[in-house]
């Protein structure tokens, strides 16, 4: 079994996609282990992106990503760094094929509505970065409601 790092970046969120994201992941036969909302701040947006601090659309990529809530997940399934990128779609809409999440919801990349880890290596990183040093094996941080 392999985990890898999925998040939908704020356009996708304010646009109301959370739902059909993860739907489409469980409908896959992915495990859902790990899912919150924040709002990233620059250093956090500068780490996750930091091996393309040298690319030009960098500062529209770390603006982009502060612009407003995101939502950070761990999906746990067999090959899930590979088989997350295929359900994701190409990184340019334009290119990206319908059926695709960014093949269905998205038009331009510089707004492509999610991200997914490029290697196991870069998905064990982000998730970390997200959750955690110790998140081994994530489970949700809230400890359970009693009344
Ligand atoms: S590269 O150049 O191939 O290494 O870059 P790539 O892996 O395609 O993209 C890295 C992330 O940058 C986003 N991206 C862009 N954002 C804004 N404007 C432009 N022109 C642009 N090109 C690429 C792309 O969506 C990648 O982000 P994630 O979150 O990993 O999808």
């Amino acid at each position: 079994m392999e985990r890898t790092f999925v998040m939908v970046k704020p356009d996708g969120v304010k646009r109301g996609l959370i739902g059909d994201i993860v739907s489409r992941f469980e409908q896959k036969g992915f495990t859902l282990r790990g899912i919150k909302l924040l709002h990233i701040d620059r250093p956090l947006a500068e780490r996750h992106y930091g091996e393309h601090r040298e690319k030009p659309f960098f500062g529209e990529l770390v603006d982009y990503l502060t612009s407003g809530e995101a939502c950070a997940m761990i999906w746990e399934g067999q090959h899930a760094v590979a088989n997350a990128r295929s359900l994701i779609g190409k990184t340019n809409p334009v290119e990206a094929v319908p059926g695709t999440i960014r093949g269905d919801f998205a038009m331009d990349v510089a707004s492509n509505v999610v991200h997914g880890s490029d290697s196991p290596e870069s998905a064990e990183r982000e998730i970390s970065l997200f959750f955690g040093e110790s998140a081994a094996v994530y489970m949700f941080p809230n400890p359970p409601i009693t009344h």
